[in-house]
């Protein structure tokens, strides 16, 4: 017996069989035995020096569950049925080495274990080495694709919360309801920064920052991996997408990136860098170009940095259909041969080709005509066999006997929605109207006021998140959680308006008159990728004038807002005294805005981007004095409707006595900044400490300020927090035009809240 065992092998698959006989190596070597990947590597070898060239490129290939289905692609389905043909073809002779996605209506995780079994079990009888399939999934905010499992916040609401806690804990929900799914894989976190507020994919990101989207980011991945991805609660997540998705020009989904190389280091690789540091083992590629080059051939990215200078060694998935995109909509290849070619040679491992498994064919002719090295394929193929080991799928694919007690439960639901409350960011608070006082009557009416989709947004149950068929009917919507915290004689209703048609708004108008306050829940209609596209940031002209209609009874008006990126509201922004921003928070988000709105939660999220005022004038918070400059030439052009950080509390939070252990430090020293936090006011409550540090002066235009730590801190009233943090030598670098991490002596400053100080950065000896 080989140190790779029968018994490692034998419980499901074919391979085993093949191993136990033919696979060498020596026994009990000490070396694989104390690095784990190193024996690992040795199984991946032995596997691949078993297969043909056939077999090999069949795992590269990704499909679409629908593609094994009866029927065509895109079709309404409420069941499932395999097409014969179709899985003795796809599966059977090309081998395709995983299958992702759902078949059109989000199943039970009996289903789904049921047809993860079935397909499992197809390739383990029909095909000749039994390698088991890689399933993999978009579960972007929670297990969303599985019925009844928890929908929490999207990641926009994680980010508000400034609580890396909170996405360690939605990483980790999501991994368990996957693999009680039996579902190893999954296409998340985002961790594309979201440079243009237009982006309709803002709402699956971590915001416009990217030291944000790094802790947040790494603490997803390691709740969603955990200690062990071969655990029954670990799942292997893919980061995406790789690189400047959310950086487009236009703003637009899959658009091009204009950005040198120097700036798309400083900005958008961090989240990806502290990922891989992180343990991330798959990467999916942007479907958009940099600088022209559609990143799916960009082989200085995907081979020179990505696996070269950033030691990744896991797999680099394209994105939907992206390689025939290089020929259909990039224009950079003649056909789909030269665009599989292409893309093989600048790094792509697996080809998410949802559809056929032409690449799979062009891939072993290609290698057959000398146009595509061997060595290449097999570079792919052995980082998939790699993650496919490191999942236990080769020993246990089905998690045999594991049970899943916590799907859905009391716990679960409970931890979504802590996090939504978290997220729940309060821009304006006029003379305290907020919270309710509970004795008042008030209306509620806006379209996302009695709507779980709203509340969802994309990616929910369904990839546009628009059908209401699979709304769960355990969960409330804002209007029935308000009803629930105030009683239902004390919630008035009206529909108001649809995205972006006004309804009965005399109906809305004589209700308010009839009410102390009015609520009004604008929202966005959920969508994702291409059809998230819009023209203008504007909230649609229906929704702002219901609000401007509901201003004529005089009462006090609080807006809420349900939103996928910040949409424009400054024309009726005066006429709220109150406006709580709650983003996409989820199934429990119902609860969260109630319980916030009556004072039974003190809201504490920040905003995760700038929110803009006008449609001309996007920026980010990181921009460099020139953008500020004004028509009076002076320095106050950048006027954000609220800045980036920006979130009030029921309580008030001072900041006293910033400290720098030293005024000047060399390179590499440690300073130490201090600060006493106090809850100066009547609640409890938590406050996102956020420390920003300017380089005055650099040889690159320096951005006003950089976000380089933050954290969560819980006060009762009076009670204060003495923070400590030290100042990395990484804080003080930024990447010069050689692309390099470089720094330079000078004066910076420390600014939390309203409290600054400066230090100098030393010439070396
Ligand atoms: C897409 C998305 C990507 C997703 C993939 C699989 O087109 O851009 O985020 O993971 O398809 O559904």
């Amino acid at each position: 017996m080989n140190r790779f065992g029968w018994k490692l092998f034998s419980s499901f698959f074919g391979v085993g069989a093949l191993l136990a006989s033919s696979c060498g190596g020596p026994e009990g070597d000490g070396q694989a035995a104390e690095d784990p990947d190193a024996a690992i590597m040795a199984k991946v070898d032995s596997v691949l020096a078993l297969m043909t060239l056939e077999e090999k490129a069949g795992q590269m290939l990704n499909l679409g569950l629908a593609a094994l289905l009866e029927g065509p692609f895109y079709t309404f389905r409420d069941t499932l049925v395999f097409d014969q043909a179709k899985l003795d073809s796809l599966l059977g002779v090309y081998g395709a080495g995983s299958v992702q996605n759902l078949a059109s209506f989000p199943m039970t995780p009996e289903q789904w274990q049921a047809t993860i079994a079935y397909l499992q079990q197809y390739v383990r009888d029909n095909t000749r080495l039994g390698i088991p399939l890689l399933y993999g999934i978009d579960a972007v905010h929670g297990a969303n694709y599985t019925a009844g499992a928890v929908m929490t916040p999207q990641q926009i609401n994680l980010a508000a919360t400034f609580n890396p806690e909170m996405a360690r804990q939605a990483g980790q929900i999501t991994a368990y309801e996957l693999r009680a799914c039996r579902i190893p894989w999954n296409y998340s976190p985002v961790l594309d920064v979201a440079r243009h507020p237009l982006w309709g994919r803002m709402f699956e990101s971590f915001g416009e920052d990217s030291y944000l989207t790094a802790r947040m980011g790494v603490a997803m991945i390691q709740g969603m991996q955990g200690d062990d991805l071969a655990g029954p609660t670990g799942v292997l997540a893919c980061a995406k997408h790789f690189i400047g998705y959310g950086a487009s020009y236009n703003g637009k989904d899959r658009s091009p990136v204009v950005m040198p190389e120097h700036m798309m280091r400083e900005t958008l690789l961090p989240p990806f860098k502290a990922a891989i540091d992180a343990g991330l083992l798959s990467l999916m590629v942007s479907s958009g170009s940099m600088n022209g080059v559609p990143s799916h051939i960009d082989k200085h990215l995907l081979t020179d940095l990505l696996k070269g200078e950033l030691g990744f060694k896991g797999v680099v998935i394209s994105d939907w259909n992206d390689i025939d995109n290089l020929h259909k909509i990039h224009r950079v290849a003649a056909d789909e041969r030269e665009a599989v070619k292409l893309s093989v040679l600048a790094g792509l491992d697996m080809c998410m080709e949802p559809y056929d498994a032409s690449f799979a064919e062009h891939v072993v002719e290609l290698v057959n005509a000398g146009e595509l090295p061997l060595a290449r394929i097999d570079d792919a193929v052995r980082r998939i066999l790699y993650v496919k080991f490191k999942l236990g799928l080769f020993e246990d694919p089905m998690m045999e006997g594991q049970e899943y007690p916590k799907f859905s439960s009391d716990e679960f639901d409970g931890m979504a929605l802590a996090a939504a409350i978290e997220s729940m960011t309060l821009l304006k608070n006029k003379d305290s109207i907020l919270p309710f006082s509970g004795q008042e009557t008030v209306l509620l009416t806006g379209v996302g006021a009695h709507s779980l989709n709203y509340l969802n947004g994309g990616w929910s149950r369904t990839w546009s998140g628009q059908d209401t068929a699979y709304n769960d009917t355990d969960k409330m919507t804002l209007l029935e959680a308000l009803r629930a915290e105030m009683g239902d004689d004390k919630v008035l209703y009206s529909p108001g308006s649809t995205y972006d048609e006004l309804l009965d708004v005399e109906d809305a108008l004589r209700q308010a008159r009839q009410a102390d306050r009015v609520v009004v829940c604008l929202g966005e209609r959920p969508a994702t990728e291409k059809p998230s596209d819009i023209d203008e940031l504007e909230f649609p002209e229906a929704q702002l004038r219901l609000v401007r209609e509901l201003a004529k009874a005089g009462k006090p008006i609080v807006l809420v807002l349900l939103e996928a990126r910040p949409r424009i509201f400054r024309e009726v922004e005066p006429l709220a005294d109150a406006v709580l921003l709650a983003y996409l928070p989820g199934n429990e988000g119902g609860r969260a805005i109630a319980q916030t709105l009556v004072g039974k939660a003190n809201p504490s999220g920040r905003l995760p981007y700038t929110y803009p005022r006008f449609s001309g004038s996007l920026w980010t918070y990181d921009h460099s004095l020139s953008d500020e400059r004004d028509v009076n030439f002076g320095l106050d052009g950048f006027q954000p409707q609220y800045p980036f950080g920006h979130g009030l509390s029921y309580t008030s939070f001072a900041y006293e006595d910033l400290r720098l252990d030293s005024d000047s430090i060399a390179h590499g020293d440690t300073l130490w900044v201090s600060l006493r936090v106090r809850n100066a006011g009547q609640r409890a409550g938590k406050d996102a400490v956020l420390m920003f540090l300017t380089d005055e002066v650099a040889s690159l235009s320096p951005p006003v300020k950089r976000l380089r730590h933050f954290e969560k801190v819980e006060l009762a009233p009076g009670e204060s927090r003495d923070l400590r943090w030290p100042i990395l030598p990484s804080d003080l670098e930024f990447i010069n035009t050689d692309n390099q991490s470089v720094w330079e002596p000078g004066l910076f400053t420390v600014s939390i809240g309203d409290l600054k100080a400066s230090f100098y950065l030393k010439k070396n000896n």
